[in-house]
């Protein structure tokens, strides 16, 4: 039994999530937390609200509320949807926590004592417009490096480029549209994470192959990605970590003043990763724990040196997970005092289009998760994206291939396994586990494939490869369905019932199985299934085998309702009409 620490990029506070931000991080996070939940190991698995920054006060202007106020009410709607979507964090917390600011704090301070904080006399954008000094995202304009003409001031969407406001070509507000604007002259504190190239270069390097402790090499996305904006160009920058804003973790230098930095806060990308920390801390609160309980996953001086540390994002957020992020870790041990914990493995994902173009939370774009809940609960939506993430390259949703796979694979294959075999033993012998004869050759050969699909479907899930992992669990299924289709107990229970009540048996145990298999895609599928067996059971197995004879002879069950029902052709069409547009 190992301990596994797992994050998911922290969801922006303003607005509801799309499927292709869901696909992006926390969903396959979930995924791999219940499996090494199910596998016996010990998970922390934690995620937040990214709560500050210009984003967010917008979004509570335009809501007319105060911004505390806002974020306190969209951090339930996202941790009521994430419920809705079985998302399984241990913790799910707001990077306006209390804790998120004194550790946030905390960190700068330890930066400066490390001399990796250098305050700059800056010029910044004002517009008269908006009167109001507009930050990195509220300016736009040109990319200089990819010619991008949405680039945002902190980043190219279009290259992931990190960039600076006053590097955009042509910039003009993004709030208003306008052009007038003046350079004003501000004070404000950098990170050197230049100062650390060489120590992040060497540490990254060391992640294209696999490591000492068994950890895979990092996909090619990652450290690509990482590479590139370590060397490219003029290479690894150092960043402004301060705003003057009102809304964020004000500056300090620990639990002190920070003088000529009053009335200003720390960018949001400086606090929002420290969250990761920061909720940990606050799910340590929630339990009545001490802090060695969250340290104990952080800091490797106090227990986290054989913790395993997997970060899930969407490849926009490689940079700051493989550079400035670590920079702060790395920069926060200078005199070895606090070793903090960092990233083992970074799981990225490419993006997910929405039929034909791109899902967009600016433009209402796409299907956003509450919507997606009003119209089929969430192990359709949780299959359809899984099995489809954006691993390799952009993958694209479209309602043809979403029925197509939901009626197929769920409905045909394991919603008609399961419901054939129950309903079949329960007209033949009733609601119990028959005992019938021993198995045969054909029982013996499902057993061979079972077990090296089912090694094959272990190891995907060990190496995060979540496609594979599915289409591995589709073929178990499928392989269920081709038994039953080639043994025909109800042929054979005419002239053999003995042999038949054989068949129904393994079948019955085998739907128990599926119930295991299945759970960390479909955990309410898996639990009614399991419920209906009359088990709860949910021991990994080890020998196939001896699993498929865990429900014995005389063992009660239930026929469960239907698991899966098909999206007819109407419903598809209805919804690509409703769905088409852009969310009001
Ligand atoms: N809010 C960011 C996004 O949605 C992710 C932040 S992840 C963390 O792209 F590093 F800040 F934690
Ligand atoms: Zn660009």
């Amino acid at each position: 039994m190992a301990r596994i620490l797992i994050t998911s990029a922290i969801p922006y506070i303003n607005g509801i999530k799309h499927l292709g931000n869901l696909v992006g991080s926390q969903l396959p996070a979930d995924l791999t937390a219940r499996y090494l939940r199910a596998r016996g190991h010990e998970v922390m698995f934690i995620c937040a609200t990214d709560e500050h920054g210009t984003p967010a006060e917008l979004a509570a202007a335009k809501a007319g509320k105060p911004v505390e106020q806002y974020c306190a009410e969209m951090h339930e709607v996202q941790k009521e949807l994430g419920a809705g979507f079985r998302l399984s964090f241990d913790h799910f917390g707001r990077s306006s926590s209390l804790r998120n600011r004194a550790l946030t704090q905390h960190f700068a301070g330890r930066l400066a004592d490390a001399g990796l904080i250098a305050e700059v006399s800056e010029k910044q954008v004002y517009s008269h417009a908006d009167a109001r000094f507009l930050p990195d995202r509220y300016i736009e304009g040109t990319c200089p490096n990819c010619g991008y003409d949405k680039a945002r001031g902190d980043q190219c969407e279009n290259c992931t480029k990190q960039l600076d406001p006053t590097d955009l070509i042509n910039p003009r507000s993004a709030i208003s549209g306008s052009t007038d604007l003046e350079i004003r002259e501000t004070k404000h504190l950098y990170l050197r994470q230049s100062a650390l190239k060489g120590q992040l270069r060497d540490w990254i390097l060391s992640k294209t192959k696999p490591d000492a402790d068994g950890n895979p090499a990092w996909p090619v996305l990652t450290t690509s990605i990482a590479l590139k904006w370590l060397d490219d160009g003029e290479g690894l920058q150092d960043r402004g970590i301060t705003r003057d804003l009102y809304w964020g973790v004000p500056v300090k230098k620990g639990t002190e003043d920070w003088p000529g930095m009053e009335g200003k806060v720390f960018y949001v990308w400086f606090d929002a990763p420290i969250e990761y920390i920061a909720a940990t801390a606050e799910w340590a609160d929630a339990q009545g724990l001490p802090d060695a309980a969250w340290q104990r996953w952080w800091r490797t001086d106090k227990g986290a040196a054989d913790v395993r540390y997997i970060e899930f994002m969407g490849k926009d957020n490689v940079p700051f997970h493989t550079l400035s992020f670590p920079a702060t870790i790395l920069g926060a041990n200078h005199d070895g005092a606090e070793p903090w914990k960092l990233v083992d493995y970074i799981k990225s994902f490419n993006y997910l289009n929405y039929d034909g173009g791109q899902f967009s939370t600016s433009q209402g774009r796409g299907v956003f998760m509450d919507q997606a809940l009003s119209i089929l609960p969430a192990d359709y939506w949780r299959w359809w994206l899984l099995s489809h993430a954006p691993e390799s390259s952009d993958s694209e949703f479209t309602w043809e291939n979403f029925q197509a796979s939901v009626n197929k694979d769920l409905a045909d294959v394991l919603g008609n396994f399961v419901s054939r075999i129950t309903k079949f033993c329960r007209s033949k012998f009733g609601e119990v586990v028959p005992e019938g004869g021993a198995p045969g050759p054909r029982e013996a050969a499902l057993i061979d494939e079972l077990t090296t699909r089912i090694r094959a479907y272990e190891a995907n899930m060990e190496a995060m490869e979540v496609r594979k992992a599915a289409a591995e669990l589709r073929a178990i299924w499928v392989a269920g369905n081709e038994y039953l289709q080639s043994a025909a107990p109800w042929t054979v229970v005419k002239t053999d019932p003995e042999a038949a009540a054989a068949m129904v048996r393994l079948s019955l145990n085998l739907t128990r199985l599926y119930a295991v298999l299945s759970a960390p895609f479909i955990p309410d599928a898996a639990a009614s299934t399991m419920a209906a067996m009359g088990c709860d059971d949910w021991t990994w197995p080890t020998d196939i085998a001896a699993a498929l004879t865990l429900l014995p002879p005389g063992h009660a069950f239930t026929v469960p309702e239907v698991l899966f029902r098909k999206i007819t052709d109407e419903e598809r069409a209805d919804w690509q009409a409703r769905f088409s547009g852009v969310r009001t």
